[in-house]
Protein backbone atom coordinates (compact mmCIF):
# COMPACT_ATOMS: atom_id res chain seq x y z
CA UNK A 1 0.00 0.00 0.00
CA UNK A 2 1.28 3.50 -0.90
CA UNK A 3 -0.92 6.57 0.06
CA UNK A 4 -0.11 9.82 -0.71
CA UNK A 5 1.08 11.13 2.69
CA UNK A 6 3.99 8.72 1.90
CA UNK A 7 4.32 9.85 -2.00
CA UNK A 8 4.44 13.34 -1.90
CA UNK A 9 4.46 14.75 -6.00
CA UNK A 10 7.00 14.16 -8.06
CA UNK A 11 8.67 17.51 -7.76
CA UNK A 12 9.15 17.60 -4.17
CA UNK A 13 10.59 13.97 -3.58
CA UNK A 14 14.05 14.52 -2.34
CA UNK A 15 17.17 11.97 -2.54
CA UNK A 16 18.68 10.08 0.64
CA UNK A 17 22.20 11.36 -0.26
CA UNK A 18 20.84 15.06 -0.61
CA UNK A 19 19.45 15.24 2.93
CA UNK A 20 21.23 16.58 6.02
CA UNK A 21 22.71 14.64 8.67
CA UNK A 22 25.60 14.83 11.17
CA UNK A 23 28.86 13.99 9.52
CA UNK A 24 29.95 10.39 9.22
CA UNK A 25 33.27 8.82 10.21
CA UNK A 26 35.10 6.84 7.63
CA UNK A 27 34.46 2.88 7.76
CA UNK A 28 32.25 3.34 10.92
CA UNK A 29 29.81 6.51 9.58
CA UNK A 30 28.03 8.01 12.58
CA UNK A 31 28.17 4.77 14.70
CA UNK A 32 30.64 5.47 17.11
CA UNK A 33 28.80 9.11 17.58
CA UNK A 34 25.75 6.98 19.30
CA UNK A 35 25.95 5.72 22.66
CA UNK A 36 23.87 2.08 22.60
CA UNK A 37 22.22 2.59 26.04
CA UNK A 38 20.92 6.16 24.99
CA UNK A 39 20.73 5.99 21.22
CA UNK A 40 17.01 6.85 21.37
CA UNK A 41 17.91 10.23 23.08
CA UNK A 42 21.27 10.81 21.00
CA UNK A 43 18.68 10.37 17.42
CA UNK A 44 15.64 12.21 18.94
CA UNK A 45 18.41 15.52 19.42
CA UNK A 46 19.29 14.60 16.06
CA UNK A 47 15.93 14.70 14.72
CA UNK A 48 15.47 18.01 16.55
CA UNK A 49 18.42 19.55 14.60
CA UNK A 50 18.33 17.93 11.23
CA UNK A 51 14.48 18.16 10.81
CA UNK A 52 11.55 15.53 10.06
CA UNK A 53 14.02 13.42 7.58
CA UNK A 54 17.75 13.18 7.65
CA UNK A 55 20.17 10.86 7.12
CA UNK A 56 22.91 8.55 9.01
CA UNK A 57 25.01 6.14 8.02
CA UNK A 58 25.80 2.98 10.21
CA UNK A 59 29.05 1.25 9.06
CA UNK A 60 28.18 0.67 5.48
CA UNK A 61 24.80 1.09 6.04
CA UNK A 62 22.70 4.15 4.78
CA UNK A 63 19.79 4.91 7.24
CA UNK A 64 16.93 7.48 6.66
CA UNK A 65 15.11 8.64 9.91
CA UNK A 66 12.01 10.07 10.20
CA UNK A 67 10.02 11.51 12.72
CA UNK A 68 6.62 12.86 11.33
CA UNK A 69 3.65 10.21 13.17
CA UNK A 70 1.94 10.04 9.83
CA UNK A 71 5.15 9.15 7.73
CA UNK A 72 5.76 6.61 10.52
CA UNK A 73 2.07 5.38 10.51
CA UNK A 74 1.97 4.89 6.75
CA UNK A 75 5.13 2.84 6.92
CA UNK A 76 3.94 0.41 9.53
CA UNK A 77 0.46 -0.14 7.80
CA UNK A 78 2.45 -0.62 4.88
CA UNK A 79 3.57 -4.41 6.05
CA UNK A 80 4.09 -7.20 5.14
CA UNK A 81 4.92 -6.04 1.67
CA UNK A 82 6.48 -2.65 1.77
CA UNK A 83 8.81 -2.85 4.93
CA UNK A 84 9.62 -5.60 7.00
CA UNK A 85 11.65 -5.91 10.45
CA UNK A 86 15.50 -5.33 10.11
CA UNK A 87 17.02 -8.37 8.35
CA UNK A 88 19.58 -8.38 10.89
CA UNK A 89 17.40 -8.92 14.16
CA UNK A 90 16.45 -12.62 11.99
CA UNK A 91 19.95 -13.44 11.27
CA UNK A 92 20.93 -12.91 15.10
CA UNK A 93 18.28 -15.24 16.28
CA UNK A 94 18.99 -17.67 13.66
CA UNK A 95 22.95 -17.57 14.50
CA UNK A 96 21.53 -18.18 18.17
CA UNK A 97 20.24 -21.43 17.09
CA UNK A 98 16.14 -20.26 17.68
CA UNK A 99 13.65 -20.10 15.25
CA UNK A 100 11.77 -16.98 14.08
CA UNK A 101 8.87 -16.92 16.53
CA UNK A 102 6.43 -14.15 15.37
CA UNK A 103 8.51 -11.17 16.35
CA UNK A 104 11.11 -11.77 13.24
CA UNK A 105 8.76 -13.85 10.74
CA UNK A 106 8.39 -12.29 7.66
CA UNK A 107 5.90 -12.61 4.56
CA UNK A 108 3.71 -15.97 4.69
CA UNK A 109 5.29 -17.80 7.95
CA UNK A 110 4.72 -14.54 9.73
CA UNK A 111 1.21 -14.52 8.38
CA UNK A 112 0.80 -18.18 9.57
CA UNK A 113 1.79 -17.57 13.12
CA UNK A 114 0.10 -14.25 13.65
CA UNK A 115 -3.09 -15.83 13.01
CA UNK A 116 -2.64 -17.84 16.15
CA UNK A 117 -0.68 -16.01 17.92
CA UNK A 118 -3.70 -13.43 17.59
CA UNK A 119 -6.50 -16.46 18.43
CA UNK A 120 -4.16 -17.08 21.75
CA UNK A 121 -4.56 -13.77 23.01
CA UNK A 122 -8.11 -12.59 22.04
CA UNK A 123 -10.79 -10.75 24.71
CA UNK A 124 -11.94 -14.39 25.07
CA UNK A 125 -8.96 -16.01 26.17
CA UNK A 126 -7.76 -13.43 28.79
CA UNK A 127 -11.00 -13.67 30.53
CA UNK A 128 -11.04 -17.19 30.85
CA UNK A 129 -7.11 -16.46 32.39
CA UNK A 130 -8.46 -13.54 34.59
CA UNK A 131 -8.68 -15.53 37.56
CA UNK A 132 -4.96 -16.80 37.68
CA UNK A 133 -4.15 -12.92 36.73
CA UNK A 134 -6.03 -12.09 40.03
CA UNK A 135 -3.84 -15.04 41.78
CA UNK A 136 -0.68 -13.12 40.60
CA UNK A 137 -1.81 -10.12 41.42
CA UNK A 138 -2.38 -11.02 45.16
CA UNK A 139 0.55 -12.78 45.28
CA UNK A 140 2.49 -9.38 44.56
CA UNK A 141 0.33 -8.08 46.72
CA UNK A 142 1.99 -10.28 49.59
CA UNK A 143 4.98 -9.58 48.29
CA UNK A 144 4.74 -5.48 48.73
CA UNK A 145 3.21 -6.39 52.19
CA UNK A 146 6.29 -7.90 53.19
CA UNK A 147 8.29 -4.73 51.95
CA UNK A 148 6.43 -2.60 53.79
CA UNK A 149 6.97 -4.83 57.04
CA UNK A 150 10.23 -4.65 56.86
CA UNK A 151 10.49 -1.14 55.98
CA UNK A 152 12.79 -1.69 52.62
CA UNK A 153 12.09 0.24 49.71
CA UNK A 154 10.98 -1.94 47.01
CA UNK A 155 13.23 -2.47 43.63
CA UNK A 156 10.42 -1.18 41.42
CA UNK A 157 11.34 -2.35 37.92
CA UNK A 158 12.88 -5.66 39.06
CA UNK A 159 9.91 -6.75 41.15
CA UNK A 160 7.26 -5.38 38.78
CA UNK A 161 9.20 -7.89 36.35
CA UNK A 162 8.71 -10.60 38.75
CA UNK A 163 4.76 -10.00 38.30
CA UNK A 164 5.15 -9.93 34.83
CA UNK A 165 6.75 -12.96 34.11
CA UNK A 166 4.45 -14.75 36.04
CA UNK A 167 1.68 -13.66 34.08
CA UNK A 168 3.15 -14.36 30.80
CA UNK A 169 4.50 -17.95 31.95
CA UNK A 170 1.03 -18.92 33.09
CA UNK A 171 -0.63 -17.54 29.92
CA UNK A 172 2.44 -19.15 27.51
CA UNK A 173 2.88 -22.60 29.33
CA UNK A 174 -0.49 -23.08 30.89
CA UNK A 175 1.77 -23.44 34.69
CA UNK A 176 1.81 -21.75 37.53
CA UNK A 177 5.16 -20.50 38.07
CA UNK A 178 5.48 -18.66 41.45
CA UNK A 179 8.41 -16.14 40.77
CA UNK A 180 6.79 -13.61 42.91
CA UNK A 181 7.71 -15.50 45.93
CA UNK A 182 10.82 -17.41 45.10
CA UNK A 183 13.97 -15.42 45.69
CA UNK A 184 15.70 -15.99 42.46
CA UNK A 185 14.60 -17.65 38.93
CA UNK A 186 16.78 -19.26 37.45
CA UNK A 187 14.76 -18.82 33.67
CA UNK A 188 14.60 -15.19 34.49
CA UNK A 189 17.94 -14.76 35.13
CA UNK A 190 19.07 -16.51 31.82
CA UNK A 191 15.94 -13.92 29.66
CA UNK A 192 17.37 -10.82 31.25
CA UNK A 193 20.69 -11.64 30.34
CA UNK A 194 19.05 -12.60 26.69
CA UNK A 195 17.69 -9.07 25.96
CA UNK A 196 20.52 -6.65 26.14
CA UNK A 197 23.12 -8.89 24.12
CA UNK A 198 20.44 -9.21 21.35
CA UNK A 199 19.87 -5.33 21.14
CA UNK A 200 23.85 -5.04 21.51
CA UNK A 201 24.15 -7.63 18.27
CA UNK A 202 21.36 -5.50 16.19
CA UNK A 203 23.18 -1.97 16.98
CA UNK A 204 26.93 -3.66 16.15
CA UNK A 205 28.11 -2.79 13.03
CA UNK A 206 30.59 -5.62 12.58
CA UNK A 207 29.97 -9.08 13.97
CA UNK A 208 33.22 -9.53 16.23
CA UNK A 209 31.09 -12.83 18.00
CA UNK A 210 31.53 -14.54 14.24
CA UNK A 211 35.58 -14.09 14.63
CA UNK A 212 35.90 -13.55 18.52
CA UNK A 213 33.47 -14.87 21.22
CA UNK A 214 34.27 -13.26 24.33
CA UNK A 215 32.45 -14.43 28.01
CA UNK A 216 29.30 -12.00 27.05
CA UNK A 217 28.92 -14.32 23.96
CA UNK A 218 29.35 -18.00 25.75
CA UNK A 219 26.47 -16.68 28.68
CA UNK A 220 24.50 -15.51 25.83
CA UNK A 221 24.51 -18.79 24.29
CA UNK A 222 24.83 -20.70 26.90
CA UNK A 223 21.43 -18.56 28.46
CA UNK A 224 19.56 -19.29 25.06
CA UNK A 225 20.13 -23.23 25.29
CA UNK A 226 18.73 -23.43 28.70
CA UNK A 227 15.80 -21.02 27.79
CA UNK A 228 15.25 -23.81 25.44
CA UNK A 229 15.67 -26.28 27.17
CA UNK A 230 12.72 -24.97 29.79
CA UNK A 231 11.03 -24.80 26.67
CA UNK A 232 11.36 -28.35 25.42
CA UNK A 233 10.32 -29.39 29.03
CA UNK A 234 7.09 -27.17 29.34
CA UNK A 235 6.49 -28.73 25.72
CA UNK A 236 6.47 -32.51 26.28
CA UNK A 237 4.32 -31.57 30.21
CA UNK A 238 1.76 -29.41 27.74
CA UNK A 239 1.58 -32.96 25.41
CA UNK A 240 0.83 -35.01 28.10
CA UNK A 241 -1.99 -32.38 29.21
CA UNK A 242 -3.21 -33.08 25.52
CA UNK A 243 -2.68 -36.79 25.80
CA UNK A 244 -4.59 -37.31 28.86
CA UNK A 245 -7.32 -35.14 27.75
CA UNK A 246 -8.10 -34.84 24.66
CA UNK A 247 -10.71 -32.46 24.66
CA UNK A 248 -8.39 -29.56 25.10
CA UNK A 249 -7.32 -29.64 21.70
CA UNK A 250 -11.27 -28.03 20.69
CA UNK A 251 -9.97 -25.74 23.08
CA UNK A 252 -6.61 -25.19 24.04
CA UNK A 253 -6.49 -23.24 27.36
CA UNK A 254 -3.11 -21.42 26.75
CA UNK A 255 -0.46 -20.84 24.32
CA UNK A 256 1.63 -23.79 24.55
CA UNK A 257 -1.10 -26.11 23.99
CA UNK A 258 -3.18 -24.03 21.01
CA UNK A 259 0.46 -23.92 19.00
CA UNK A 260 0.96 -27.40 19.46
CA UNK A 261 -2.34 -28.38 18.18
CA UNK A 262 -1.92 -25.82 15.59
CA UNK A 263 1.58 -26.84 14.88
CA UNK A 264 0.35 -31.12 14.29
CA UNK A 265 -2.78 -29.97 11.92
CA UNK A 266 -1.81 -31.45 8.56
CA UNK A 267 -0.79 -28.81 6.54
CA UNK A 268 -0.33 -25.92 9.16
CA UNK A 269 3.38 -25.55 8.07
CA UNK A 270 4.64 -24.64 11.48
CA UNK A 271 7.27 -27.00 12.95
CA UNK A 272 8.26 -27.76 16.63
CA UNK A 273 10.86 -25.27 16.00
CA UNK A 274 8.24 -22.26 15.27
CA UNK A 275 6.42 -23.55 18.41
CA UNK A 276 9.55 -23.60 20.66
CA UNK A 277 10.31 -19.75 18.50
CA UNK A 278 6.69 -18.32 19.52
CA UNK A 279 7.21 -19.27 23.15
CA UNK A 280 10.33 -17.41 22.93
CA UNK A 281 8.97 -14.40 21.72
CA UNK A 282 6.44 -14.02 24.17
CA UNK A 283 8.55 -14.51 27.20
CA UNK A 284 10.56 -12.14 25.62
CA UNK A 285 8.50 -9.28 24.07
CA UNK A 286 5.84 -9.69 27.30
CA UNK A 287 7.44 -9.26 30.37
CA UNK A 288 10.00 -5.88 29.91
CA UNK A 289 7.39 -4.12 28.34
CA UNK A 290 4.85 -4.28 30.69
CA UNK A 291 6.98 -4.12 33.65
CA UNK A 292 8.44 -1.05 32.65
CA UNK A 293 5.84 0.89 31.57
CA UNK A 294 4.44 -0.17 35.22
CA UNK A 295 7.01 1.46 36.50
CA UNK A 296 7.63 4.90 34.46
CA UNK A 297 3.59 5.54 35.27
CA UNK A 298 4.03 4.80 39.18
CA UNK A 299 7.11 7.60 38.37
CA UNK A 300 5.09 10.37 36.80
CA UNK A 301 2.30 9.62 39.55
CA UNK A 302 4.42 10.42 42.18
CA UNK A 303 5.84 13.38 40.58
CA UNK A 304 2.20 14.47 39.76
CA UNK A 305 0.03 14.74 43.40
CA UNK A 306 -3.22 16.02 42.05
CA UNK A 307 -3.35 13.00 39.31
CA UNK A 308 -1.97 10.67 41.59
CA UNK A 309 -5.08 11.21 43.81
CA UNK A 310 -7.55 10.80 41.53
CA UNK A 311 -5.87 7.63 40.24
CA UNK A 312 -5.76 6.51 43.54
CA UNK A 313 -9.40 7.42 44.73
CA UNK A 314 -10.74 5.58 41.28
CA UNK A 315 -8.64 2.45 42.41
CA UNK A 316 -10.20 2.45 46.06
CA UNK A 317 -13.79 2.55 44.88
CA UNK A 318 -13.51 0.17 41.80
CA UNK A 319 -11.41 -2.44 43.15
CA UNK A 320 -12.27 -3.64 46.21
CA UNK A 321 -12.92 -5.91 47.85
CA UNK A 322 -10.40 -7.06 45.80
CA UNK A 323 -11.46 -10.68 45.80
CA UNK A 324 -14.90 -9.41 44.07
CA UNK A 325 -13.23 -7.70 41.14
CA UNK A 326 -14.42 -9.19 37.93
CA UNK A 327 -12.69 -8.29 34.30
CA UNK A 328 -15.39 -6.38 33.70
CA UNK A 329 -14.72 -4.36 37.02
CA UNK A 330 -10.73 -3.68 35.80
CA UNK A 331 -12.85 -2.04 32.63
CA UNK A 332 -14.08 0.48 34.63
CA UNK A 333 -10.65 2.00 35.57
CA UNK A 334 -11.02 4.67 33.53
CA UNK A 335 -8.51 7.17 34.78
CA UNK A 336 -5.81 4.57 35.32
CA UNK A 337 -6.36 3.40 31.65
CA UNK A 338 -6.16 7.16 30.84
CA UNK A 339 -2.44 7.53 33.18
CA UNK A 340 -1.46 4.36 31.09
CA UNK A 341 -2.09 5.96 28.05
CA UNK A 342 -0.37 9.17 28.88
CA UNK A 343 2.69 7.26 30.55
CA UNK A 344 3.08 5.43 27.23
CA UNK A 345 3.02 8.53 25.33
CA UNK A 346 5.62 10.16 27.52
CA UNK A 347 7.98 7.06 28.39
CA UNK A 348 7.12 4.37 25.31
CA UNK A 349 9.32 1.44 26.09
CA UNK A 350 9.32 1.32 21.93
CA UNK A 351 10.39 4.98 21.63
CA UNK A 352 11.71 3.90 17.82
CA UNK A 353 10.58 1.49 15.22
CA UNK A 354 13.52 0.01 12.53
CA UNK A 355 12.10 -0.67 9.72
CA UNK A 356 13.59 -1.90 6.29
CA UNK A 357 12.39 -1.38 2.87
CA UNK A 358 11.22 -4.47 0.90
CA UNK A 359 11.11 -2.19 -2.44
CA UNK A 360 12.00 1.52 -3.72
CA UNK A 361 9.67 3.61 -2.48
CA UNK A 362 9.00 7.31 -1.11
CA UNK A 363 9.14 7.76 2.50
CA UNK A 364 8.33 10.89 4.12
CA UNK A 365 8.89 12.53 0.94
CA UNK A 366 12.41 10.96 0.35
CA UNK A 367 13.40 8.21 -2.12
CA UNK A 368 14.57 5.03 -0.59
CA UNK A 369 16.21 1.61 -2.24
CA UNK A 370 14.98 -1.70 -1.49
CA UNK A 371 17.23 -2.52 1.77
CA UNK A 372 17.49 0.76 3.48
CA UNK A 373 16.98 1.02 6.78
CA UNK A 374 14.24 3.30 7.88
CA UNK A 375 14.55 4.47 11.66
CA UNK A 376 11.33 5.37 12.99
CA UNK A 377 11.77 8.22 15.57
CA UNK A 378 8.26 7.64 17.08
CA UNK A 379 8.47 9.73 20.28
CA UNK A 380 9.02 12.99 18.22
CA UNK A 381 5.48 14.13 17.73
CA UNK A 382 4.19 12.98 21.19
CA UNK A 383 6.95 15.18 22.67
CA UNK A 384 6.03 18.32 20.22
CA UNK A 385 4.42 21.43 20.97
CA UNK A 386 3.32 21.62 17.56
CA UNK A 387 0.85 18.40 18.35
CA UNK A 388 0.20 19.11 22.00
CA UNK A 389 -0.28 21.99 24.63
CA UNK A 390 2.47 21.35 27.56
CA UNK A 391 3.30 18.27 25.53
CA UNK A 392 6.27 17.36 28.24
CA UNK A 393 3.94 17.29 30.84
CA UNK A 394 2.10 14.31 32.29
CA UNK A 395 -1.99 15.09 31.65
CA UNK A 396 -3.92 12.14 31.63
CA UNK A 397 -7.19 14.09 31.05
CA UNK A 398 -5.59 15.21 27.34
CA UNK A 399 -6.93 11.55 26.67
CA UNK A 400 -10.60 11.59 28.25
CA UNK A 401 -10.63 15.37 26.54
CA UNK A 402 -10.29 13.43 22.96
CA UNK A 403 -13.16 15.03 21.55
CA UNK A 404 -12.45 18.61 23.00
CA UNK A 405 -8.99 18.92 21.90
CA UNK A 406 -9.91 17.89 18.60
CA UNK A 407 -12.43 20.27 17.84
CA UNK A 408 -9.70 23.23 19.17
CA UNK A 409 -7.62 21.69 16.30
CA UNK A 410 -5.09 19.73 18.46
CA UNK A 411 -3.50 16.62 16.79
CA UNK A 412 -5.55 13.23 18.19
CA UNK A 413 -3.31 11.79 20.84
CA UNK A 414 -4.51 8.17 20.00
CA UNK A 415 -3.47 9.06 16.51
CA UNK A 416 0.21 10.56 17.40
CA UNK A 417 0.99 8.43 20.53
CA UNK A 418 0.70 4.32 19.03
CA UNK A 419 3.23 2.85 21.80
CA UNK A 420 1.68 -0.52 20.47
CA UNK A 421 3.03 -0.10 17.02
CA UNK A 422 0.20 0.14 14.06
CA UNK A 423 -0.99 -2.21 11.25
CA UNK A 424 -0.38 -6.16 10.41
CA UNK A 425 1.92 -5.89 12.99
CA UNK A 426 0.36 -4.31 15.91
CA UNK A 427 1.30 -5.30 19.29
CA UNK A 428 -1.04 -8.60 19.59
CA UNK A 429 -0.31 -8.62 23.38
CA UNK A 430 -1.95 -5.18 23.72
CA UNK A 431 -5.15 -6.29 25.20
CA UNK A 432 -3.94 -8.62 28.11
CA UNK A 433 -1.19 -5.60 28.39
CA UNK A 434 -3.92 -3.11 29.61
CA UNK A 435 -5.70 -5.87 31.83
CA UNK A 436 -2.42 -6.69 32.81
CA UNK A 437 -1.38 -3.07 34.18
CA UNK A 438 -4.83 -1.97 35.11
CA UNK A 439 -5.10 -4.87 37.92
CA UNK A 440 -1.50 -4.50 38.75
CA UNK A 441 -1.59 -0.83 39.62
CA UNK A 442 -5.37 -0.72 40.38
CA UNK A 443 -4.22 -3.36 43.34
CA UNK A 444 -1.12 -1.26 44.14
CA UNK A 445 -2.94 1.99 44.70
CA UNK A 446 -6.04 0.63 46.36
CA UNK A 447 -4.15 -0.91 49.24
CA UNK A 448 -0.87 1.08 49.41
CA UNK A 449 0.23 4.58 50.07
CA UNK A 450 2.98 5.68 48.18
CA UNK A 451 5.78 7.12 50.41
CA UNK A 452 8.17 8.23 47.54
CA UNK A 453 9.42 6.83 44.31
CA UNK A 454 13.40 7.91 44.06
CA UNK A 455 16.56 6.87 42.91
CA UNK A 456 19.60 6.17 44.51
CA UNK A 457 20.86 9.97 43.33
CA UNK A 458 17.78 11.55 43.93
CA UNK A 459 17.37 12.43 40.29
CA UNK A 460 14.73 11.65 37.84
CA UNK A 461 15.64 7.77 36.90
CA UNK A 462 17.70 7.39 33.89
CA UNK A 463 15.70 6.10 30.26
CA UNK A 464 18.35 3.39 29.62
CA UNK A 465 17.76 1.35 25.98
CA UNK A 466 18.46 -2.51 26.03
CA UNK A 467 15.42 -3.42 23.52
CA UNK A 468 13.19 -2.00 26.02
CA UNK A 469 13.41 1.79 27.47
CA UNK A 470 14.22 0.75 30.90
CA UNK A 471 14.43 3.00 33.78
CA UNK A 472 17.57 2.90 35.70
CA UNK A 473 17.41 2.64 39.38
CA UNK A 474 13.92 3.52 41.17
CA UNK A 475 12.89 2.68 44.13
CA UNK A 476 9.12 2.48 45.31
CA UNK A 477 8.52 3.27 49.12
CA UNK A 478 4.80 2.05 50.56
CA UNK A 479 2.55 2.42 53.64
CA UNK A 480 -0.34 -0.05 54.15
CA UNK A 481 -3.62 2.34 52.89
CA UNK A 482 -5.68 3.04 55.73
CA UNK A 483 -8.89 0.80 55.68
CA UNK A 484 -11.99 3.57 54.67
C1 LIG B 1 3.02 -2.25 27.63
C2 LIG B 1 3.22 -3.39 27.02
C3 LIG B 1 3.64 -3.56 25.59
C4 LIG B 1 4.07 -2.64 24.68
C5 LIG B 1 4.25 -1.14 24.87
C6 LIG B 1 4.32 -3.36 23.44
C7 LIG B 1 4.77 -2.75 22.28
C8 LIG B 1 4.95 -3.43 21.09
C9 LIG B 1 5.39 -2.81 19.87
C10 LIG B 1 5.70 -1.34 19.69
C11 LIG B 1 5.45 -3.78 18.92
C12 LIG B 1 5.84 -3.59 17.46
C13 LIG B 1 4.56 -3.31 16.69
C14 LIG B 1 4.76 -2.95 15.25
O1 LIG B 1 5.78 -3.34 14.66
O2 LIG B 1 3.88 -2.27 14.69
C15 LIG B 1 5.07 -5.03 19.54
C16 LIG B 1 5.01 -6.24 18.88
C17 LIG B 1 4.77 -7.42 19.51
N1 LIG B 1 4.38 -7.61 20.82
FE1 LIG B 1 4.11 -6.15 22.18
N2 LIG B 1 4.05 -4.68 23.63
C18 LIG B 1 3.62 -4.85 24.93
C19 LIG B 1 3.23 -6.04 25.52
C20 LIG B 1 3.22 -7.26 24.89
C21 LIG B 1 2.78 -8.49 25.50
C22 LIG B 1 2.20 -8.62 26.90
C23 LIG B 1 2.98 -9.48 24.56
C24 LIG B 1 2.70 -10.95 24.65
C25 LIG B 1 2.82 -11.69 25.66
C26 LIG B 1 3.52 -8.87 23.38
C27 LIG B 1 3.85 -9.55 22.23
C28 LIG B 1 4.25 -8.94 21.05
C29 LIG B 1 4.54 -9.68 19.83
C30 LIG B 1 4.49 -11.19 19.65
C31 LIG B 1 4.85 -8.73 18.85
C32 LIG B 1 5.21 -8.99 17.39
C33 LIG B 1 3.97 -8.86 16.51
C34 LIG B 1 4.24 -9.05 15.03
O3 LIG B 1 5.34 -8.80 14.57
O4 LIG B 1 3.29 -9.47 14.34
N3 LIG B 1 3.65 -7.53 23.62
N4 LIG B 1 4.76 -4.79 20.86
Amino acid sequence: MTTASTLGSAASVRHLKDLPGPRPWPVVGNALQLDRSRIHLDIERWAAQYGEAFRMRLGKREVLVVSSHEAISNAMRDRPEGFRRPSGLARIIGELGMAPGLFVAEGEHWQRQRRMVMAAFSPTHIRAYFPQLKRVAERFRGRLDKAVASGQPVPLQADLMRFTVDVITGLAFGQETNTIEAEGDILQQHMDRIFPMLFKRLNSIFPVWHYFKTEEDRVLERSVHEVVQAIEHFMREARARLAADPTRRAQPPNLIEALIVASEAPDSGMTEDDVVGNVFTMLLAGEDTTANTMAWLLDLLWRQPQALRKAVEEARRVVLPFEALTMDGVGELHYLDACINEAMRLKPVAPFRMLEALKPQVVAGVQVDAGTMVWCVSRHDSLSEACFEAAREFRPERWLEEDTAAQQGQASVKRVSIPFGAGPRVCPGRYLAMVEMKLCLGMLLAHFDIDSVDTPDGQPAQEVMNFTMTPLGQRLRLKRAVAP
